[in-house]
């Protein structure tokens, strides 16, 4: 056991309120990530409200999902909204070309997307199209979600079964714009933004905050371009994935790698970390006020796809490794909740690191779920200062991290709630809990683990990564927690 590990959490020095937005998802038209997995359709014999899978609808409310991205991704650069609205059998078929070039029905617009954040009771982030789009179709897209009077675009889409404006949180110029979204440079992005924003209006109650298309990984040039008085710019965004190779070319397997790319995998957090870090130090530069916010609105682990699949549509197993890299971004996350306010994970279903995994009528949920399930007191709690002393480096080959990562906040419901993860795969590890300057009398919550780095829940066989009940008491005026090699623990601290 690695001994001596102190955690020390200060109670009565309340940092900034970690956004339960931070807790993000992500669903873009690519593979099964929507038609399938989500989508089923109204005539579908797959239990659907209005053509939304129940089972999946009720597994993610469970996750308190408090905001949906979408169309996409790359698919949002090529996606035009006109093609998605109206009677379904006449909507355009269009080839998704990012994503398999497989055909793409149009079955899901605008109506139909309104529908699920509804059923979700989720906040409402479109993605608009600046690299095949222009001002006038965002401006147009707008006004058909949110016009009140007797605009012909109001009367349309009223025409197409919705009353009511739809209330959009968020709305995105572009993405990826120095990619997918158009190989653009940061100047001439800064340009084109300033201009469709210009066009960008809405009743004043139903504004939604508007996001620029920021950098990637490392970068932070897109940053410093965006938040240097461009008009309009509310707040900004960026991506980055974890590769365990860090190779675009074979990125890594998801499940049988050895213990380096575990660590590879999980130390990459580090970087993460680095990331915003940098990034927040250029924002504190140019927005000292704190006005724009840095939304990472991809972020998730990528690896080469399961074997036998479309590459297209990024698919890819999930297991322990997962639930522990979801973890420590949140922890992450947490640090940076002054200028993180909102963070997407890549992606909701069957897509990349996803929450859920379907096959026909049969679902199984990920041990990424479960990380975003133990995680859910932090959604608006306050976060707090929480220290570990005496924490070992983990090391294999060249690749290292700390051993522990903690978090620690005050929940909306009043309690002291601490995340935990132990990220040494053989190794279990011992830790004393400090709150203020005593030891509380117990904790009480739950621990994921499991006997296999790449331990799974497979349709059709007994889940390995399912959370159980973790509780642990004082003695002797101390409290000690004992953490299982390769577990994450979430608990409210009692007494
Ligand atoms: O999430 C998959 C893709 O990754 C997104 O479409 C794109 O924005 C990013 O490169």
């Amino acid at each position: 056991l690695a001994a001596d590990i102190k955690l020390v959490v200060k109670a009565d020095q309340p940092g900034p309120v970690i956004h339960r937005n931070i807790y993000g998802q992500f669903a873009e038209h690519l593979g099964t990530g929507i038609y399938e997995g989500m989508w089923v359709g109204p005539e579908s014999k797959i239990p659907n409200v209005r053509g939304w899978r129940k089972d999946v609808v009720a597994a993610l409310k469970e996750l308190k999902v408090p905001l949906v991205r979408w169309p996409g991704g790359c698919f949002a650069d090529e996606y035009h909204w006109r093609e998605g609205i109206g009677p379904r059998s006449k909507r355009p078929v269009k080839v998704n070309s990012n994503w398999g070039g497989v055909a793409e029905n149009n079955a899901v617009g605008t109506h139909e997307f309104f529908d699920l954040v509804e059923q979700l009771g989720a906040e409402a982030y479109v993605n608009g199209n600046i690299g095949t789009g222009s001002a006038q179709e965002m401006a147009e897209w707008l006004e058909y979600m949110t016009a009140e009077g007797k605009s012909t675009l109001a009367e349309l889409r009223r025409k197409n079964g919705r009353d009511k404006p739809f209330r959009v949180h968020y709305f995105a110029v572009g993405n990826e714009t120095w990619g997918c979204g158009g190989n653009m440079r940061p100047e001439y992005y800064a340009d084109q933004f300033r201009q469709v924003a210009t066009f960008l209006r809405t009743p004043p109650h139903n504004r939604p905050v508007i996001i620029a298309s920021g950098g990637n990984g490392m970068q932070t040039e897109w940053t410093d371009v965006l938040s240097k008085g461009v008009p309009g710019v509310n707040a900004i965004s960026h991506h980055a994935y974890t590769l365990p190779t860090g190779n675009w070319d074979k990125k890594g397997a998801a499940v049988g790698f050895p213990e380096s790319e575990w660590v590879a995998t999980l130390g990459n957090v580090q970087q993460i970390d680095q990331m915003i870090a940098k990034n927040a130090a250029v924002l504190d530069k140019n927005d000292p006020s704190k006005k724009i916010g840095f939304y990472f609105d991809e972020w998730g682990s990528w690896y080469d796809p399961e074997p036998g699949s479309n590459p297209g549509f990024l698919v890819q197993r999930n297991t322990l490794r997962d639930a522990l890299l979801a973890a420590l971004h949140f922890n992450v996350f947490h640090n940076h909740a002054d200028r993180v306010h909102m963070t997407n994970i890549a992606q909701m279903v069957n897509v990349l690191q996803a929450m859920i995994q379907t096959s026909k009528d049969k679902l199984v949920l990920t041990p990424t779920y479960h990380a975003f399930a133990m995680y859910t007191p932090f959604q608006d709690a306050t976060s707090l200062p929480a220290t570990l002393e005496g924490n070992p480096v983990y090391k294999v080959d060249k690749f290292e991290m700390p051993t522990l990562s903690a978090t620690a906040a005050r929940g909306k419901d009043g309690k002291l709630y601490i995340g935990l993860v132990n990220a040494n795969a053989n190794a279990p590890a011992e830790l004393t809990v400090q709150v203020g300057s005593g030891a509380p009398k117990a904790v009480k919550g739950k621990l994921l683990t499991a006997a296999a780095m790449d331990a799974q829940n497979e349709l059709g066989k007994a889940p390995q990564v399912v959370p159980v009940p973790y509780e642990a008491q004082a003695a002797d005026g101390k409290l000690t927690l004992k953490l299982p090699p390769k577990s994450v623990v979430v608990v409210a601290v009692e007494g």
